[in-house]
């Protein structure tokens, strides 16, 4: 094995022969490859789902109007409002007898969005879902220990096919019985563990619960996202497990996990499997797009998904594009943000994984907290409730608390107040967490 970085890390790359051969195209190979699927989406698209002809139609444009990936450009996004409004199957391109499989994403006001595919498309994922766990260090033989939540959630069942793709054995999880999952890690032996980043932490407290140094398992990988998380919360999860871990994104609308995924060898950012997902970067309010290596709102068009094509769907997730490195294939930089997530405090904007950064820098707090938003008459107000690690000293909590106010007052630039809370007392996640708890009257008088 080359390119261990300890005796206990894998992060070797994989030898060019494993690699798919998509993984290894020029960029010539790569556009040709590009606009050939772009150019059939569209059609399919448009010939087989009323939504896109109506867009089309009303913005002016033919599929056959796409000559060259840039004019992709020239085609209207689409957004989760128009999915919703097609609930259920309003935007499948097949007939449900060519549907193998439904999901849904997690809505949680409203309606879900449903989500199909075909026997191909759950093929052309599950090859996917085998490249971004080879990518992160899996290779057939590992067992791989998937937390994430099986069911309409895409997350269990995509990491599943995915490690069985690989040639891995699949311990099938799925969230929750926190105790009972923490045995099974120490009698199974996984070498990997799929799961979000913050139900990894309520597993590694659970560990040390019981009595068990984390560092000792069998667990060298992790394959986290489904939720935003920082640079600093991996330094965390790495040191305290004593693994490697790595980045991964997707999301329900256009196929799951395993759009995106991060290399253990270099870790800087995810590779955007650009042979089935073609990416943009907008401005997310006049939608113009925007070069690579400036931050926006990355949309998705789908280059093969049969069931359920989607043609610049806009994730609302903010990110940058940047040139490929361990593959030639372009990364995104972690997601900073949701669109959905932005706090805005007295006119500032304010994204949940700043203050995680800053929790994390603080001596003394723990990965654990949570932003209570609250209204003060007109003025809205934020309280970061953070724990204490179990081993800082109480004579620690104040200057902790002093310490942190004035790092969002400098890194941020706004007046946050700061409770730290002791161990153990905010709620745990078993999936995506839910950073914000917001109190605020939603129509406030006056
Ligand atoms: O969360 C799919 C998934 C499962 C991804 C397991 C990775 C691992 P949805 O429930 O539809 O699908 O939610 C998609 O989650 O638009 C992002 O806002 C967020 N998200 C997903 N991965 C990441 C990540 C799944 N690595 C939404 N970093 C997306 C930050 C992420 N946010």
């Amino acid at each position: 094995m080359t390119g261990v970085t300890s005796p206990r890390r894998l992060a070797a790359a994989p030898d060019p022969a494993e690699l798919d051969p998509a993984e290894r195209y020029s960029a010539d190979e790569l556009a040709a490859v590009q606009l050939e699927r772009l150019r059939w989406t569209l059609h399919h698209a448009y010939d087989h789902v009323p939504l896109y002809r109506h867009k089309f139609d009303a913005a002016g444009v033919r599929p056959e109007d796409c000559r060259s990936l840039a004019d992709l450009a020239k085609f209207p996004h689409t957004t989760k409002q128009d999915l919703r409004e097609n609930y259920p199957f309003g935007t499948f391109a097949v007939p449900m007898e060519q549907v193998r499989r439904l999901h849904a994403s997690s809505g949680t006001t409203g309606k879900p969005t449903v989500v199909g595919y075909t026997e191909r498309d759950l093929d052309a994922w599950a090859d996917l879902m085998a490249r971004s766990i080879r990518a992160a260090g899996g290779r057939p033989g590992h067992k791989v220990h998937v937390s994430y939540g099986y069911g309409l959630f895409t997350g269990g069942l995509g990491a599943h096919y995915g490690a069985e793709r690989l040639g891995c054995t699949v311990i099938p999880a799925s969230g929750g019985m926190t105790a009972r999952q923490v045995q099974i890690i120490q009698d199974f032996r996984p070498e990997i563990i799929m799961v979000t980043p913050s139900y990894l932490l309520t597993l590694i407290d659970e560990f040390e619960r019981q009595g068990v140094d984390p560092r000792t398992t069998s667990l060298r990988i992790g394959i986290l996202g489904a939720e935003p998380w920082t640079e600093q919360m991996r330094q965390e999860i790495e040191q305290r497990l004593d693994i490697d871990a790595v980045d991964i994104y997707g999301l329900s609308e256009v196929m799951g996990p395993g759009v995106a995924n991060e290399c253990a060898e270099t870790k800087d950012g995810l590779h955007i499997w650009e042979d089935h997902f073609y990416p943009e970067v907008i401005e997310p309010g006049t939608g113009e797009v925007l070069p690579d290596g400036v931050e926006g709102e990355l949309v998705l068009t789908s280059l093969t998904k049969q069931a359920m094509p989607v043609i610049r769907y806009r994730t609302r997730d903010l990110t940058r594009l940047l040139p490929g490195t361990a593959r030639p294939m372009r990364r995104m930089t972690r997601i900073t943000g949701r669109t959905d997530d932005m706090i805005i405090l007295r006119g500032v904007n304010v994204y949940p994984t700043q203050i995680e950064e800053l929790v994390l820098r603080t001596e003394g707090l723990s990965p654990h907290f949570q932003l209570l938003l609250t209204r003060n008459g007109r003025l809205d107000e934020m309280t970061v409730r953070v724990e204490a690690r179990t081993d800082c000293p109480s004579d620690r909590r104040d200057p902790a608390e002093a310490e942190l106010v004035r790092a969002i007052k400098e890194g941020v630039g706004i007046s946050a107040e700061v409770s730290v809370l002791d161990p153990d007392t905010l709620e745990r996640s078993v999936g995506k967490l839910r950073r914000i708890d917001d109190q605020r009257d939603p129509s406030p008088h006056g």
